[in-house]
């Protein structure tokens, strides 16, 4: 698997064109958020829908290290309109629901909190409808339990929201009790969840739940 330096390197050769503010952005999601620790979650040439991709961070990654092509599709034009070039990667400026087809594996990091309640579980659905049939959900959230790294993340989100940085609002992370539920009302199976915010400032959780291939009665 990519070790740090040189996803590093790779991301510096990726985005060394951007703005100095959008590079610094970047710079500062790769450091303070595992995404090494969970591109292993995603099988070996998957066909992967990465949903509020952002700049394409975690598509850069996956395309050199699991992924045989990514769909990334962020609402954020200043980050979509920016976009690298790379054969295996397609962005798209928009919502989700204007991606047709089905994929292997769907990521969707750091986004859900930024929906309202009755949107995160339309979101869901509507991700389970983009995979086959045993593909994979990987979603990459922060666990509001851990009191001061949850203070310390809204503090940030606040700022974020004041300065219009990101799209969408801030509310409050859903507790792996809520998560798990919106997977299995949304028809999901085998859910995983795992902490994996060790030696990182914000309680980064990872959920991963798969599509049964056929639905229960
Ligand atoms: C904290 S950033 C995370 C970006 C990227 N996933 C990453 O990990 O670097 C949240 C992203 O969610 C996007 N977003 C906000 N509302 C959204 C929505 N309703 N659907 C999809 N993406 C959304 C924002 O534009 C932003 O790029």
């Amino acid at each position: 698997m990519i070790g740090f330096t040189r996803a590093l390197v790779l991301l510096h050769r990726t985005f060394r064109r951007h703005p100095l503010a959008q590079r610094v952005h970047i710079l500062g999601r790769f450091l303070t958020a595992p995404f090494l620790r969970t591109l292993g979650l995603v099988p070996v040439g998957a066909r992967v829908l990465d949903v509020g991709a952002g700049h394409g961070l975690l598509a850069r990654l996956l395309v050199e290290e699991r992924a045989s092509e990514v769909v990334a599709v962020d609402p954020d034009l200043r980050k979509i309109l920016t976009a690298w070039n790379d054969p295996r990667v397609r962005f798209v400026a928009g919502f989700d629901p204007c991606i047709r087809g089905t994929f292997d594996a769907v990521t969707v990091y750091d986004v859900l909190y930024r929906l309202s309640p009755q949107d995160r579980d339309a979101l869901i659905a509507r991700m389970r409808d983009r995979l086959e049939p045993g593909g994979i959900l990987v979603i990459k959230d922060l666990d509001p339990g851990a009191r001061i790294k949850a203070r310390w993340n809204r503090m940030q989100e606040r700022v974020a929201d004041f300065f219009h940085l990101t799209a969408g609002n801030y509310g409050e992370n859903d507790s792996p009790e809520a998560m798990r539920g919106r997977l299995e009302r949304a028809g999901f199976d085998e859910i995983e969840q795992r902490r994996i915010d060790n030696g990182y400032a914000h309680a980064h959780i990872v959920y991963v739940a798969r599509k049964r291939y056929h639905r229960q009665a």
